[in-house]
């Protein structure tokens, strides 16, 4: 990204989970009813929201995150991760009537994962913990939806964030996460929530099912949509034009994170002044590298990591980048 920091949109604003992620390595994935047993059991930093901001810190981005932990030694752990990678925590509460949040998840040989979340502090998170003072210097607003729609909803039609960039990762797929469209710029979601939010039969496997799915989101007025595609890399939705962004090949050890480290990269990179195709490029970089080792958090690469790979040159489906931030008119 060197050589095109052309213009600052600001420091980004990340607001999110935080969870402690207990993963159990498998050989394959538990089915309903059986019992397997793991190879291994590892405690790791996680929670979409902390591994954003990681990943947008990582990316050189000035980084603040909004969220909430329990006052344990899970939140402490938390918290000081976040801050010994360059995140600012002021806004992240510690709330002592409830545990940080916890993520159980089933990794496979494959590298395939299974998730269950205990949300604990992350649903207590309220408006309160936004501090408009803290948001003057930000341009890039970036959510999913482990935290609670209504705080999110806060944040997005506040004054700060309607002069900057919204980005909503709506991961989980909610119901209630589609109120936020309206308020949002960017949208990124994997397949089976684009096929969710899109109410499609099923989710969509190909390039051309999901630019159909995402273009019925984006209708007449919506946010631009960023899909991405595992292995097949992401695709760029806007209501005039798409462009696929072909995926690395990497060597897959664990997936869980990838969809995190795509976000807070994304972020990062609009925050330079990136226009959105070459931001989800560079986005799709560093989550190709991520899926290369284990953990959510602890697999983002550095930023000097994702500059030493050289750029996928197949061509694209529809090479027509459009010279926008992604930001609404
Ligand atoms: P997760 O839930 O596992 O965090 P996700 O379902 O939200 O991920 P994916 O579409 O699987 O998101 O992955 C996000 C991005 O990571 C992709 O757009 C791609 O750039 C990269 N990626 C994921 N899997 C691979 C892979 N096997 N090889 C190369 N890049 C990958
Ligand atoms: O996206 C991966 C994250 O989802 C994990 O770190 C886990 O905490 C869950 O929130």
């Amino acid at each position: 990204m060197k050589a095109k920091r052309n213009r600052n949109n600001g420091d980004v604003c990340v607001l999110g989970s935080i969870n402690q992620d207990v993963v159990a390595l498998v050989a394959e994935l538990p089915r309903p009813g059986e019992t397997v047993v793991a190879r291994r059991v590892t405690h790791y930093p996680g929670g979409k929201g902390a591994n954003q901001a990681l990943a947008a810190a990582r990316m050189g981005a000035r980084t603040l995150m909004i969220g909430a932990t329990g006052a344990d030694e899970a939140g402490n752990v938390m918290r000081a991760f976040l801050q010994d990678n360059g995140v600012d925590t002021a806004m992240v509460e510690s709330n002592p009537r409830q545990p940080t949040g916890q993520a159980f998840i089933n990794v496979s040989a494959a590298g395939e994962n299974a998730i269950v979340i205990a949300a604990g502090a992350n649903a207590t998170l309220t408006a309160a913990a936004i501090r408009p003072e803290k948001l003057a210097g930000c341009g890039i607003f970036l959510a999913q939806l482990e935290s609670p729609v209504e705080t999110v909803k806060t944040l997005f039609s506040g004054a700060p964030a309607r002069r900057g960039i919204t980005i909503l990762n709506a991961a989980p797929a909610l119901p209630e996460g589609a109120g936020l469209f309206s308020l949002t710029d960017i949208l990124v979601l994997n397949e089976s929530e684009l096929g969710a939010y899109a109410q499609l039969p099923e989710a969509p496997t190909e390039v051309e099912g999901a630019i159909t799915g995402a273009r019925k989101l984006i209708g007449r007025d919506g946010p631009a949509v960023i899909v991405t595609l595992g292995e097949k890399g992401a695709v760029v939705v806007e209501r005039e034009q798409s462009e696929l962004i072909p995926g690395r090949r990497a060597q897959v050890t664990d997936t869980t994170g990838a969809g995190d480290c795509f976000c807070g990269t994304l972020a990062a990179a609009l925050a330079e002044g990136y226009v959105l195709n070459e931001a989800a490029r560079f986005a799709a970089l560093a989550a190709s590298l991520s899926v290369e080792r284990a953990g959510a958090a602890t697999s983002i690469p550095t930023r000097a990591e994702v500059e030493k790979l050289e750029v996928p040159t197949t061509a694209p489906s529809s090479a027509n980048a459009s010279g926008q931030t992604g930001r609404r008119q």
